[in-house]
């Protein structure tokens, strides 16, 4: 089944209206308070839902999660809000009783999920990477531009102090056209070992079919897929890559203003057809942009070994690398993020150079992760309310991610490099076009 019938069915099964255009969805209208419905809540689920409750203009309204352990607790702290498990009937059932919609389930339900919410005009809040597979992220970005919805993908560190003078110092010219970045983590969101055998019992407080979604069936594995692990494995994850990566690339990809590259090299394993390599080096070349040299070559290291120990990624003074982080490297000189709440440092002829900081008016630096971490939620629900704007909408989340995916691709063909031409949406290596795209499966 493709993305259009998997929705139709979807949708028409619903017996309500759906409105037809922008100009009646939430985001432009007035509404004085904002009724959410949260699609999994356990885990990161559980801290979306604690972020955009915290803001006084939220009514919960609706929870949904495959597991009923994760639903109970989050029903205990929102009493009022119906529960389901399945979000295809929340969203039937509840329709013109809510306003937004938050998605935090495993990457494979993102856009199934998502799409669902805004074919009927909800507002969506969706944790990144934004998709699992390249089509989908370019699907996203259609419907909410064609119905003008509020989007924010969940890359919280965006709406941070450090990432935001970094971007600014950046932009500034500080360290000249840059050429260079690299970004790595010690992560190990791979794989390596084989694919497990037989089967477990499925937990009774799981659905497992609706764990599943649009992805193939599969018999259950204690410890494999759920919770968390499947980020591991292929069917429904991205690797360390999309993992970290998405957070790690995010402020470079912003500050350097770049779209998606042109040519795409992961150094990993040979695939297994069911983990990531847990270890890549991914190097993609970029066209220019104003702040770049007339192209930008970026390099990721991710898994235990992550190579530090480039010359350009020396510290003055032999300072120890922070152990994920990025380092943009410029004509002038250098400039050094860790990640995360660290302050950017840049570095001119191997010393750190002071930078007066308060020209960019961004005010004192913050600290404290309770209260920076809100930001991005609460921008997103004030959006919703007509009075922000979000910093990272669909539009600019389907770019990073389809970036982020096909690194995650040419893992696929290791030290081979691949192609990619934004305009047509498909590699020169035909082999490599059918991973950019995978059935739904009726469930
Ligand atoms: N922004 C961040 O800092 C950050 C941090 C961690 C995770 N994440 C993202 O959050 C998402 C969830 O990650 P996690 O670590 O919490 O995963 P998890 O597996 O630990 O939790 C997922 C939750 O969703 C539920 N779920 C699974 N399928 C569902 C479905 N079809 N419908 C409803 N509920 C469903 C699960 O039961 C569970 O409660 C991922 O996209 C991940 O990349 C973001």
């Amino acid at each position: 089944m493709n993305k259009r019938e998997f929705l139709k069915n979807a949708v028409t099964l619903s017996s309500i209206t759906l409105l037809p255009s922008a100009a009646m969805a939430f985001s432009t209208s007035k509404k004085k308070r904002l009724r959410t419905a949260h699609i999994g809540v356990g885990n990161m689920g559980g801290e979306d839902l604690s972020a955009i409750s915290s803001h006084a203009m939220v009514d919960v309204v609706a929870l949904c999660d495959v597991d009923a352990n994760m639903l109970a607790a989050a029903k205990a702290l929102h009493p009022d809000a119906k529960t389901y498990s399945d979000y295809r009937v929340m969203l039937q059932e509840m329709g013109k009783k809510i306003d937004a919609v938050v998605v935090s389930t495993p990457d494979h339900t993102h856009a199934p999920a998502s799409m669902m919410a805004m074919e009927m005009d909800k507002p969506v809040y969706c944790q990144k990477p934004l998709t699992h597979h390249v089509t989908e992220a370019r699907a996203m970005k259609k419907i909410a531009k064609e119905k003008n919805l509020v989007t924010q993908m969940g890359i919280q560190v965006h709406s941070f102090y450090d990432y935001k003078l970094a971007t600014l110092m950046i932009q500034s010219g500080i360290i000249g056209k840059v050429h260079t970045v690299r970004a790595w983590s010690p992560k190990n969101w791979g794989y390596d070992g084989p694919l497990p055998e037989g089967q477990d019992p499925v937990p009774e407080s799981l659905d497992w079919n609706l764990w599943l979604g649009t992805s193939s069936e599969r018999p259950y594995k204690e410890g494999v897929y759920h919770p968390g692990q499947w980020r591991k494995l292929v069917d429904y994850g991205c690797g360390t890559l999309g993992d970290m990566g998405v957070h790690i690339f995010d402020t470079p990809y912003n500050a350097l203003a770049l779209d998606v590259p042109r040519t795409i090299t992961t150094n990993c394993r040979k695939p297994n057809g069911f983990g990531y390599p847990e270890q890549n080096m991914v190097t993609y070349e970029f066209p220019g942009t104003e702040y770049t040299a007339d192209t930008l070559k970026w390099v990721w290291y991710d898994g235990k070994d992550a190579d530090k120990q480039r010359e350009d990624l020396m510290l003055p003074g032999g300072e120890e690398l922070h152990d994920q982080g990025a380092m943009f490297i410029g004509e002038k000189g250098r400039l050094y993020l860790p990640h995360f709440q660290m302050l950017p440092k840049v570095i001119v002829d191997g010393e750190y150079k002071e930078v007066d900081v308060e020209k960019f008016n961004l005010g004192e630096p913050v600290r404290d992760y309770d209260s920076e971490g809100k930001k991005h939620y609460h921008q997103f629900v004030d959006a919703c309310l007509g009075t922000a704007e979000t910093s990272a909408p669909f539009s600019y989340a389907s770019r990073l991610t389809e970036t982020i995916l096909l690194g995650v691709i040419a893992g696929r063909f290791p030290n081979k490099t691949l192609h990619w031409n934004a305009e047509s949406a498909r590699f020169a290596e035909e082999e490599a076009n059918q991973f950019l795209d995978a059935p739904y499966r009726e469930f």
